[in-house]
């Protein structure tokens, strides 16, 4: 019995990986994808999200428009490290198809209404906006959710956007207060872990290697995608974020973390989005995430490649 899955994503190049891996894996239904502005706006995540559902031959699968900036805040975008078109590196194309009328809010809290209780789970890979908006308008919704794994955050990392916070919480804290909040499952993947999934130059050119367009696709992307920080951190590849999340799903052995307390930084300037993360226990603030530190880096690689080959 496949597990049923949302992701809620701004391709974004490592998004687009994650969606890719999702489709590859028989494990998961993904029911739908519901896009939210980020790393780029709202019309090309929307966009980027039917391109890679067309590459991977899925135009099957729904793709919903969702908010167009954070729920209390201007949105701030990415494009310095994913390019103006959000998927920079690949010749990209206009989808064929069509992206669903519905709002992807109003997808979140009708999927959740409908579908079994505790038989969804949402995979948040941008900036939380979509699911802060459907849970504070739907309360009822929040009991239903399966469990929810993130990419999101930072602590012993610190922040990629700020010294003090990483790019999707940073983008909407108030949106991932109310997440962090919900008293839901929670398995966050920070910058802690995905900073030690680095595409080294023998793991794209295994992308490479596939022979499919998938593989060039995915390589090309990932050859744009990597150059930010390997310039900004001098190391020996582009940190991978978001198809962790989907790894985690399929082979959370691949994985290790230690439940805790998180809670989002909305109030201060300096160090908003900030998630703090009570690793050792100094507080008496009840653990409500597991917050994944390490993964192993080569069985992440060794899946995520094998899945893709599946995929044209
Ligand atoms: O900080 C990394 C996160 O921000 C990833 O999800 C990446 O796609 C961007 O959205
Ligand atoms: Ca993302």
């Amino acid at each position: 019995m496949s597990r049923k899955i949302i992701i809620d994503t701004d391709p974004g190049q490592d998004d687009a990986v994650a969606i890719l891996l999702a489709l590859a894996s028989p494990e998961l239904e993904l029911l739908g994808l519901t896009a939210v502005a980020g790393n780029v706006p709202l019309a090309l995540t929307a966009k980027n999200a039917r391109i890679i559902c067309e590459l991977a031959g899925r135009d099957d699968v729904p793709v919903f428009a969702g908010c167009a900036a954070p729920m209390h805040r201007p949105l701030v975008t990415a494009e310095h490290v994913h390019g103006k078109t959000g998927l920079d590196g690949p010749a990209l194309w206009e989808p064929a198809m069509p992206l669903q009328e519905a709002h992807a809010v109003d997808f979140l809290i009708d999927t959740l209404r409908r579908e079994p209780a505790g038989s969804v789970t949402l995979c948040p890979i941008g900036p939380l906006t979509n699911l802060g908006t459907a849970f504070e308008r739907a309360p009822d919704i929040i009991p239903r959710v399966a469990e929810i794994v993130l990419m999101g955050g930072a602590y012993f990392e610190v922040g990629n956007i700020t010294p003090a916070a990483e790019f999707n919480i940073y983008v909407d804290p108030e949106a991932a207060e109310i997440v962090f909040k919900s008293g839901i499952s929670i398995t966050q993947m920070p910058l802690d872990v995905t900073h030690k999934a680095l595409v080294t130059r023998p793991r794209l050119e295994a992308f490479a290697a596939l022979g499919t367009r998938t593989g060039a696709f995915t390589a090309e992307m990932l050859d744009f995608f990597e150059r930010f920080d390997i310039e900004k951190y001098g190391s020996e590849g582009g940190p991978l974020h978001d198809p962790t999340t989907i790894a985690y799903l399929l082979d959370p052995g691949l994985f290790s973390g230690r439940h805790v307390n998180v809670e989002i930084e909305t109030g201060s300037d300096l160090t908003r989005g900030m998630t703090v993360a009570d690793w050792w226990g100094v507080t008496s603030r009840a653990p409500n995430v597991t917050f994944i530190g390490d993964l192993d880096a080569a069985g992440f690689f060794a899946l995520l490649t094998e899945r893709l080959a599946r995929l044209p």
